[in-house]
């Protein structure tokens, strides 16, 4: 197949779509993020990818918390609101409803039905961006979006983006640990 060259920039890939939040000044502040990933599974660590001009670094800095809220496609205006304007010039802690964990570290959205409490483990700093990596130290999943003990995609309905476009997830197109046997040389 023939490939061509394009100017170099991050390939086109899906993005889950996360809302972090944090801390900053003692109030709630909301950042909508693409640059979310799962560093291991077993412990969980995650990493978010935040300019080094957003509001949210200093207080993910200062407290030593943030949390990633995973929203449903229902919410996708209030998602991209967040990821719109500075809680630096405008207050985005009323945006959805907070709540806490065991301890008042990071604020978690109430309308995610998935959110993680993390704890900040180390920051890489790139030239335009810090890089908070976090273990995840509680989960919370809202319970009538779980189904055999994991959370419902259906339900869930978690946003990815593509390009400017959010998208919802598509069609099952295989099963994982399971489609690429079909490959495996019978022995
Ligand atoms: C869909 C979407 C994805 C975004 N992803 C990122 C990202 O991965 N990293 C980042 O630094 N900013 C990202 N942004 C921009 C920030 O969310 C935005 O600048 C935000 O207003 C910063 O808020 P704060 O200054 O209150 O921290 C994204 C924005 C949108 C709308």
């Amino acid at each position: 197949m023939e490939k061509i060259q394009l100017h170099n920039q991050a390939p086109a890939a899906p993005l889950p779509i996360v809302v972090a939040g944090a801390l900053v000044e003692g109030k709630e502040n909301y950042l909508t993020i693409g640059a979310y990933g799962i560093m291991s599974i077993q412990p969980p660590v995650v990493y978010i990818s935040s300019m080094k001009s957003h509001y949210t670094n200093a207080g993910i800095k200062k407290t030593g918390y943030f949390s990633i809220n995973v929203p449903s496609a229902h919410r996708v205006k209030e998602t991209d609101y967040c990821g719109l304007v500075s809680g630096r010039d405008t207050d985005k802690s009323a945006i959805f409803t907070s709540f806490y964990g065991e301890e008042k570290h990071a604020p978690m959205i109430r309308e995610c039905p998935v959110n993680a409490l993390c704890k900040l483990v180390k920051t890489v700093k790139l030239p335009n961006n810090d890089v908070f990596i976090g273990d995840v130290i509680e989960y919370y999943v809202d319970k009538s979006c779980i189904a055999k003990d994991i959370p419902d995609p259906k339900k869930t309905a978690p946003l990815v983006l593509y390009g400017r476009s959010y998208r919802n997830l598509g069609r099952v197109a295989g099963t994982a640990f399971a489609a690429g046997k079909a490959l495996m040389k019978k022995e």
